[in-house]
C-alpha cells in the first residue's frame, strides 16, 4: 500500500513537472446502449487570483474523470445531448452536441472548476465554484462517424483554455462503439501530408523577425439560425503579441498578419449583441464581441479575445478584454475606417486593423449600410480640403496683390 502511494506521488510529479497528459474513456448510456463515446486527453490553462497575484495553472484531466449519469444525457427527451465529465472536489469538463441530420458536433464546452481545491489552485483568495462556457468550437464531423484529431487543438473558454489531444469521440451513435469510418480534422490531414515542413522548423533557428507589411484584407461574415446574412466584416488583421520565444529564450515582440485565405469566420447574432470568430489553421482563434446599446440606438465594439498557440510559444497564449469601447457607430450603419488603427487589448496584446469596416448588427441583404467613418479618415479628408483651401486664398491674395499694384501704378500714370 505504502509502496502504491509513493508511486502515485511519483506520478502526479512527473506528470506536474513534465506536464504527461492521460487518456481518459467516457461514454454515455441509455440503457443498454451508447449514445457518446469519447477518447480523449484534455488539459486546462486557467488563471485564478491570490491575495497577492494572478496565477496560471495547467490541469490534466485525470484518469479518474467519471461520467456524471445524473447530468449527462442522450438527449432523446428534446434536450441536447450532454456528455459531463467529473473528476476531483467539483470540477467537471461538460460536451454538448447538436446535429442538422448530416452533420454532429460540439455546441457548447463547459469548464467549471471550484477553487477550494488548495492541492490545484493554492492560495486562491476565492472559494467559488467557476462554470466558463464556450459555444465557438470547431469540432465538426459527418453522422454516423468517428471525429478523429490526433493533434491537439486549444480552445478558449472564458479566460481559460482547453487543450484536447488524441481525441476520438463519437455522437448520436448507433452502434455502441465508435464508427470504424472516420471524419479526421484538419489539423491531422495538414500534419500527415506535410511532415516535413513541421520538421524544418524545429531543426532550423527560428530566423530574426522581419516586420510583415501591411495585412491583406479579407471578407468574413456570420449567418445567423435561418441562414441570413448578420454580421459583415472587411478588415485586414495585424497581431502585436509579445510572449516568451522557446528558441530565443527571452520575451518577444512580434507583428503577425492574420492571414484570410486561411482564415474561417464563425459566430452569433443576438439582438443586443454579435460575437465573430475568426479561426486561423486551428493556431489562432480571434474572437470580436460586438454590443448594441437599444436607448442610444449606438453599438460598439466591446470585446476581443485571442487565442494563440504558435509554434515558438511555451504556453499556448491567450489573453481577453471584455470592457473595450472601440469602432462606434450607429445602428442601421456599417462602420469604416481605412486609416491604421490600434485596439489595445491588454499591455501585451493589441491588434492593429488595416481598410477597416463591419456591421454587427441590422445587415440586410448582404451588403454593408452607409458608413459612418473614423476619426482619422474624416481628419485625412481634411488635410486636401485644407491644402485646396490654402492654395485657394494664396492664389486669391496674389491676385489682389496683383489687381491693387496695376490699379496704383494706373493711377501714377493718370496722376503725371
Ligand atoms: C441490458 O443487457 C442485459 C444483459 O445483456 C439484459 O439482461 C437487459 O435486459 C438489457 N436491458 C435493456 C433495457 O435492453
Ligand atoms: C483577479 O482580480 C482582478 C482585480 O480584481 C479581476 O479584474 C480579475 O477578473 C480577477 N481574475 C480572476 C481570474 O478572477
Ligand atoms: C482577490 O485578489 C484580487 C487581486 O489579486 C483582488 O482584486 C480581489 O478583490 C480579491 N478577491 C477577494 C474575494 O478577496
Ligand atoms: C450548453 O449546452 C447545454 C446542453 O445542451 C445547455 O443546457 C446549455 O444551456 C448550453 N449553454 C450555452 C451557453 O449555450
Ligand atoms: C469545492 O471544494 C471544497 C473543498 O475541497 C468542497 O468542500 C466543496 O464541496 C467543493 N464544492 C463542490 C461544489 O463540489
Ligand atoms: C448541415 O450543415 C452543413 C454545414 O453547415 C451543410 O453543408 C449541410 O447541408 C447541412 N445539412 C442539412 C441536412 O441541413
Ligand atoms: C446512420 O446509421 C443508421 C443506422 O446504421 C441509419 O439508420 C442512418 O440512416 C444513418 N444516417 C446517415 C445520415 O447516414
Ligand atoms: C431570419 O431571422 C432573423 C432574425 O433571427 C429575422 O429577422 C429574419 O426575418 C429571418 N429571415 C427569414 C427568411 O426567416
Ligand atoms: C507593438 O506593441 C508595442 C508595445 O505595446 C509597441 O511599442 C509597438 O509600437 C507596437 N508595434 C506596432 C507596429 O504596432
Ligand atoms: C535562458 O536564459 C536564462 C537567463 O537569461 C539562462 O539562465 C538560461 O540558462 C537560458 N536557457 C537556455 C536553455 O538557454
Ligand atoms: C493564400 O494567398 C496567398 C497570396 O494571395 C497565396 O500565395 C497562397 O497560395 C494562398 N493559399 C491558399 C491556401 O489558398
Ligand atoms: C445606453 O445609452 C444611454 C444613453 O446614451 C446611457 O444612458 C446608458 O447608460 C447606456 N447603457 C449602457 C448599458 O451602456
Amino acid at each position: 500500500m505504502k509502496l502504491y502511494h509513493a508511486l502515485a506521488a511519483l506520478i502526479t510529479a512527473w506528470c506536474a513537472v513534465f506536464g504527461c497528459i492521460q487518456a481518459v474513456t467516457l461514454e454515455v448510456k441509455e440503457g443498454n446502449s451508447t449514445c457518446i463515446k469519447a477518447e480523449l486527453s484534455a488539459s486546462f490553462a486557467i488563471t485564478y487570483n491570490t491575495s497577492s497575484s494572478t496565477r496560471t495553472v495547467q490541469v490534466s484531466l485525470p484518469d479518474s474523470a467519471t461520467v456524471d449519469t445524473g447530468s449527462s444525457s442522450c438527449g432523446t427527451d428534446g434536450s441536447s445531448p450532454w456528455l459531463v465529465a467529473v473528476f476531483g472536489p467539483g470540477h467537471a469538463l461538460a460536451l454538448s452536441f447538436s446535429t442538422n441530420g448530416s452533420l454532429y458536433g460540439v455546441a457548447n464546452l463547459t469548464l467549471q472548476y471550484n477553487l477550494s481545491d488548495a492541492s490545484i489552485f493554492p492560495e486562491a483568495n476565492s472559494s467559488d465554484v467557476v462554470t466558463l462556457v464556450s459555444s465557438s468550437v470547431g469540432i465538426w464531423a459527418t453522422i454516423n462517424t468517428t471525429y478523429r484529431c490526433v493533434s491537439s487543438a486549444t480552445f478558449g473558454v472564458g479566460g481559460a483554455t482547453v487543450t484536447f489531444s488524441d481525441m476520438r469521440l463519437e455522437a448520436y451513435m448507433t452502434g455502441n462503439d465508435l464508427s470504424p469510418t472516420e471524419s479526421v480534422c484538419m489539423a491531422d490531414q495538414a500534419s500527415t501530408t506535410a511532415p516535413s515542413t513541421t520538421a524544418s522548423t524545429t531543426t532550423t533557428a527560428a530566423p530574426a523577425p522581419t516586420p510583415p507589411g501591411t495585412p491583406e484584407q479579407g471578407t468574413y461574415s456570420v449567418k445567423n439560425r435561418n441562414g441570413t446574412v448578420c454580421l459583415l466584416a472587411q478588415m485586414g488583421l495585424q497581431f502585436n503579441v509579445s510572449y516568451f520565444s522557446l528558441s530565443q529564450n527571452k520575451t518577444v515582440q512580434e507583428l503577425v498578419n492574420l492571414t484570410p485565405n486561411l482564415t474561417s469566420s464563425s459566430g452569433s447574432c443576438e439582438a443586443s449583441s454579435a460575437t465573430l470568430v475568426l479561426t486561423e489553421e486551428r493556431t489562432t482563434t480571434l474572437n470580436f464581441t460586438f454590443t448594441l446599446n437599444s436607448t442610444s440606438n449606438k453599438y460598439h465594439l466591446s470585446g476581443i479575445t485571442l487565442l494563440a498557440n504558435w509554434p515558438e510559444m511555451t504556453a499556448p497564449f491567450s489573453a481577453s478584454n471584455t470592457s473595450l469601447d472601440y469602432l462606434r457607430s450607429t445602428l442601421g450603419h456599417s462602420y469604416m475606417c481605412n486609416a491604421e488603427q490600434t485596439l489595445v487589448v491588454v499591455p501585451a496584446f493589441s491588434l492593429n486593423t488595416f481598410r477597416l469596416q463591419v456591421q454587427p448588427f441590422e445587415v440586410t441583404t448582404n451588403q454593408f449600410a452607409t458608413a459612418e467613418e473614423c476619426q482619422m479618415d474624416q481628419d485625412q479628408m481634411l488635410i486636401p480640403i485644407i491644402v485646396g483651401a490654402a492654395l485657394a486664398g494664396l492664389v486669391l491674395i496674389v491676385l489682389i496683390a496683383y489687381l491693387i499694384g496695376r490699379k496704383r501704378s494706373h493711377a501714377g500714370y493718370q496722376t503725371i
